[in-house]
């Protein structure tokens, strides 16, 4: 196993820990905007994931979601870490959150680890070697056809009304055997993965939430393309992950949608 992938699994294991360990407590919640909260387990995650990454790798930068270190343009190695994906959940003790901690080397995936400390899973995987849930190699399914696939997708915090994602969610519920909504776009990733779901989409993520599990999406046999069938590059304006086989069908849909096509809308 390479050293980038080490050194981030024991990063995500030490702040899991805080973070299962505090999941149990009251929770002391502020607010980033109206709605968008952040909770001191946020920022108390990021300081162990970034403190044991600038021990390690003090040239590399890091982009966080609780705050940037280094120069991210100019660096040749980038960390993109989300120290609590699902913040929402964690801060209504609903069990489903995530830490992902991914390296990008010139904007692509070297190295990405995503863990669930409620579940125990640690998914994980570095670039051309395989994914891994809990060392085990994962692979997304083979199911051929939307009709029958288990698809996901997730809603902003804020701004909703500006989101257009509900037509999206109406005609994939019509169109697959249902669409999951869980709060965390890194466990949606990994799920994709190791084959729970066919696909996931979701509009206005951020780099520290896609850029581990699209690695182990695509180091699992899956595809990653932005809604529009564009390349994608973690922050992107939207994501497709899926895996591979539904991908051109799911993608037809969303262009439907776009084109203002949704014909199952009242
Ligand atoms: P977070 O919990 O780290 O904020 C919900 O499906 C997903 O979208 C989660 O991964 C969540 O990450 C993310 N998310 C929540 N609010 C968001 C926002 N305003 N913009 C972009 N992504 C957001
Ligand atoms: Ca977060």
């Amino acid at each position: 196993m390479n050293e980038f992938l080490t050194v981030a699994i024991e990063a995500a294991t030490q702040a899991g820990a805080a973070l299962r360990t505090e999941f149990e407590r009251p929770k002391k919640i502020s607010y980033k905007g109206e709605v968008d909260l952040v909770t001191e387990s946020d920022k108390h995650s990021e300081s162990i994931i970034v403190s044991k990454l600038r021990e390690r790798f003090p040239d590399h930068a890091i982009v966080a979601e609780e705050g940037s270190r280094g120069a991210a343009a100019a660096a040749k190695y980038c960390w993109h870490v989300d120290p609590l994906d699902g913040t929402t959940n964690f801060a209504h003790s609903y069990p489903c959150f995530a830490v992902s901690i991914g390296l990008l080397e010139a904007g692509e995936p070297l190295a990405g680890v995503v863990l669930n400390p409620i579940a125990n899973e640690l998914f994980t995987a570095a670039h051309g070697e395989g994914a891994y849930l809990n060392g085990n190699r994962i692979q997304v399914s083979s199911v051929e056809k939307l009709a029958t696939s288990l698809v996901a997708t997730g809603f902003p915090t804020h701004q909703r009304a500006n989101n257009r994602n509900i037509y999206y969610y109406w005609e994939f519920t019509m169109r697959s055997h249902g669409v999951r909504r869980d709060g965390s776009a890194a466990l949606d990733l990994c799920s994709v993965a190791c084959g729970r779901f066919e696909g996931f989409w979701e509009f206005g993520l951020n780099s520290w939430d896609t850029a581990a599990g699209m690695l182990i999406v695509q180091e699992a046999g899956g595809r990653i393309t932005s809604l529009d069938g564009a390349p994608y590059q973690p922050g992107a304006r939207s994501i497709l992950a899926s895996n591979a086989r539904v991908h051109d069908e799911m993608r037809d849909v969303a262009a439907s949608i776009a084109g203002g096509a949704a014909r199952s809308l009242p």
